[in-house]
């Protein structure tokens, strides 16, 4: 009887949890559903499709990214079975300034999944600017008005004055003024900074990407989740800025 007791109210306690500790990106600020929190969105979805060769549409907020058959090429989107245009500025980043750094232990840098984050960030690229919309697979029901993202084309820089609004950005190729991306973390480990955690070291394994264990935008934001770290974490960081938790988790200072 006791056992059935605690057994209710473990029940009881698990249905009280708050949602927001489901890691899952439908309600974050990349759900493009209608039902979604994007704004601009709401009214039409830019996650909504329509299949190919028939008329009716259907939902799929994952599809504005990834696509389960004829995907883009990993080579040119650097992400899986990837469905959004890939930025058309994508040749054209400059990377961290490496040379300008006294401190710098890394080798050669090479963008990784990145340059996905990049095909909407940059603002080359439309949100609704799928593969599809190139005749593959379903197609974008909007794919005729481009929607760029709005204020967020900001972590690419260029000479002169932002002007902060609407986008596009085109021409914010420059990454140098931004934490290195696309750096081999076992490379700098190897090259001698000594100050780097070990790779198995808590959410490391998850935030290294790639064969090369690289720094990428993925690494400090998952955006596959509703929130950050806790519900009070924002900009989807897998942890905290508080106490530099973010930062400890790779750098030992
Ligand atoms: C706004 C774009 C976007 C949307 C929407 C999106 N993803 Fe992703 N996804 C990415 C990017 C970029 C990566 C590669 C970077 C990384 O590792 O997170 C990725 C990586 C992945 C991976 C491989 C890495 C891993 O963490 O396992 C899976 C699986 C995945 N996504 C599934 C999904 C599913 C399922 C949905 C819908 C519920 C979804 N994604 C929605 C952008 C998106
Ligand atoms: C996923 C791991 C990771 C996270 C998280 C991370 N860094 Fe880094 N960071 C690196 C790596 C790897 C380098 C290149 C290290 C090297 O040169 O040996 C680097 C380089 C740097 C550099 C430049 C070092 C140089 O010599 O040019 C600074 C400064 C820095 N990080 C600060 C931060 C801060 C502040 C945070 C938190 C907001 C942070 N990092 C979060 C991995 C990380
Ligand atoms: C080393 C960790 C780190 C990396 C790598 C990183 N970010 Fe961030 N990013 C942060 C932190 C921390 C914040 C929140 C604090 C702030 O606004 O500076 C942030 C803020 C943002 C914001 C919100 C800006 C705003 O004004 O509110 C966007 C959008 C963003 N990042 C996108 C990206 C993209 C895209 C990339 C890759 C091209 C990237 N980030 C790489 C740590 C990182
Ligand atoms: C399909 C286009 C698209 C892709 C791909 C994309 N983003 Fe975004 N992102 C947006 C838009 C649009 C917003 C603004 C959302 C809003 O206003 O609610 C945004 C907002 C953000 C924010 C700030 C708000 C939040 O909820 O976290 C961060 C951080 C961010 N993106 C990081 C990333 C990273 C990292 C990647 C790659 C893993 C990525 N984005 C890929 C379109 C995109």
């Amino acid at each position: 009887m006791k056992k059935l007791t605690m057994l209710l109210a473990l029940g009881a306690t698990m249905a009280l949890m708050p949602s927001v500790s489901k890691a899952t990106i439908i309600g974050s600020g990349h759900d493009f559903s209608p039902t979604g929190s994007y704004g601009p969105a709401k009214t039409n979805g830019l996650a909504r499709f329509v299949w190919g060769g028939e008329t009716n549409t259907y939902n799929n907020p994952c599809q504005v990214c990834h696509i389960p058959h004829k995907a883009q090429t990993y080579a040119s989107a650097k992400a899986p079975l990837w469905n959004h245009a890939p930025s058309s500025q994508a040749s054209s980043y400059i990377t961290y300034d490496s040379a300008g750094s006294a401190s710098y232990k890394g080798g050669s840098i090479t963008l990784g999944s990145s340059i996905a984050c990049l095909s909407c960030h940059d603002g080359s690229v439309a949100i609704n600017q799928t593969a599809g919309g190139n005749g593959k697979n379903a197609t974008n029901s909007l794919s005729g008005a481009a929607v760029y993202a709005p204020t967020f084309s900001i972590e690419t820089a260029k000479a002169g004055t932002f002007a902060s609004g609407a986008g596009p950005y085109v021409g914010f190729t420059d990454l140098t003024q931004m934490h290195p991306l696309g750096v081999s973390y076992t490379a700098c480990v190897s090259g001698g900074d000594d100050e780097l955690q070990a790779t198995t070291y808590d959410l490391l394994p998850k935030m290294l990407k790639g064969a090369s264990k690289t720094v990428e935008c993925a690494s400090c934001h998952d955006i596959h989740r509703t929130t950050g770290a806790s519900a009070t974490v924002s900009h989807s960081l897998i942890v905290d800025l508080e106490g530099g938790a973010l930062c400890l988790e790779c750098h030992k200072k």
